[in-house]
């Protein structure tokens, strides 16, 4: 009833709910690496080791990428007095959490509201408590609870997330807290009064262009419910697992900074080219997505495949991204009267890194197919 209150009051205050969620927990939207989206069920104790390992001497970390995440298919059986234990890919779950602490990264875990996960493992449906203390005692920093076979009411969702956030609380261990969940009401409404930190809008991603900006370009509406510590989710990064071309993951990459996105990678970080390094580390590309205003980015042109997508930045300054969805190489422009500004203005092109120079009234510039065309705007 409580919960069902609250969203209530969500929904008069205009969708901006932020009272339920530990905001210091994700003051930007939370940057690391989860083990899905390349490995999936393949993951073991050692693969999470090794991407732990990967994730520093990359120089990952450094960029920010702070959290490494198990998802589905560790978890084990129940023992008699119903605690859960992992499965024999993760023999030693509290050392493989200090490990990876001990590389001055946070470890991120998986499970589910419902009595099975996604995959078919063990969920924590009645043992909310347990599992969050469990969790809580291997030192665990971040959960995904996912929820893929509700056939619940928004309401009865909206009791199990709050259900685990209770318990998550009483640890008290700072967790996390990443809601998992889509086709059952509008998660974006009711996530942040629940406790969630972030929460997925979306199905699931697939490593090609057009399951990418189906995506990406559908979160047009949601940047209302988004800020520090409570983020809208567009799914995990395939930047890297091989399935685009480097502009179509520039593309990829953009529109998740621009959206204010968690930065999931979720490649195999023992095996990147050059090219996704230096794609997934680009400073000035990562500054976009961590702005500490943390605004979500909007569209304010959509002509065909033309889309120029905006975010204004903490510094007043305004990022802009022209997005280029056809097949043929085009010119494209953003008008500073679009994007709420006059005059003259600097540009900085974030993929090049490189200062353009200045600019009177519109930026212009070729984009090619499928690719964007990413520059920060400053008046001067
Ligand atoms: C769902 C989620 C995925 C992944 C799988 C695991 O499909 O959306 O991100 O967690 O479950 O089974």
């Amino acid at each position: 009833m409580k919960t069902r209150l609250i969203a209530v009051l969500c929904l008069l205050a205009g969708g901006f709910c932020v009272q339920a969620q530990d905001k210091t927990l994700a003051p930007t939207p939370p940057m690391g690496w989860n083990s899905w989206n390349h490995f999936a069920e393949k993951v073991n104790g050692r693969t999470i080791r090794a991407q732990a390992d990967a994730m520093v001497s990359s120089g990952m970390k450094d960029a920010g990428y702070l959290y490494i995440n198990i998802d589905d298919t560790w978890e084990g059986k129940r023992d008699e007095k119903g605690f859960i234990h992992p499965n024999e890919k993760f023999r030693d779950m509290k050392g493989l959490v200090d490990y990876v602490h001990s590389k001055g990264l946070n470890l991120g875990i998986y499970s589910s509201p419902a009595a099975k996960t996604c995959a078919g493992y063990e969920g924590s449906l009645g043992h909310e408590e347990q599992d969050a203390q469990t969790y809580a005692d291997w030192g665990i920093d971040y959960l995904k609870y996912d929820w893929c076979q509700s056939t619940g009411t928004p309401e009865q969702m909206q009791a199990a997330y709050t259900k685990m956030r209770d318990a998550l609380k009483k640890t008290g261990r700072p967790i996390v807290f990443s809601l998992c969940q889509y086709g059952w009401g509008n998660v974006w409404e009711w996530g942040g009064s629940v406790g969630g930190n972030l929460w997925r809008t979306t199905g699931d991603i697939e490593d090609n262009y057009d399951s990418m900006t189906r995506i990406g370009f559908g979160q047009s509406g949601h940047e209302k419910y988004a800020g520090p510590g409570h983020w809208n989710d567009p799914d995990m990064l395939e930047v890297g697992n091989g399935g685009m071309n480097e502009d179509e993951y520039r593309t990829h990459l953009s529109l998740w900074s621009i959206l204010a996105a968690p930065l999931i990678a979720g490649n195999d970080l023992t095996q990147m080219t050059p090219f996704t390094l230096d794609m997934l580390t680009n400073r000035d590309v990562l500054a976009i997505d961590q702005d500490p205003l943390g605004k979500q980015g909007y569209p304010v042109v959509q002509e065909g495949p033309f889309e120029v997508w905006m975010k204004p930045m903490q510094d007043g300054s305004i990022v802009v991204g022209l997005f280029n969805r056809s097949k043929e190489q085009d010119r494209m422009t953003a008008k500073f009267s679009h994007i709420g500004l006059s005059g003259r203005a600097s540009v900085r092109d974030l993929w090049l890194r490189k200062d353009l120079g200045t600019f009177d009234e519109s930026f212009s510039a070729y984009v090619p197919a499928h690719g964007v065309v990413l520059v920060r705007l400053k008046t001067i």
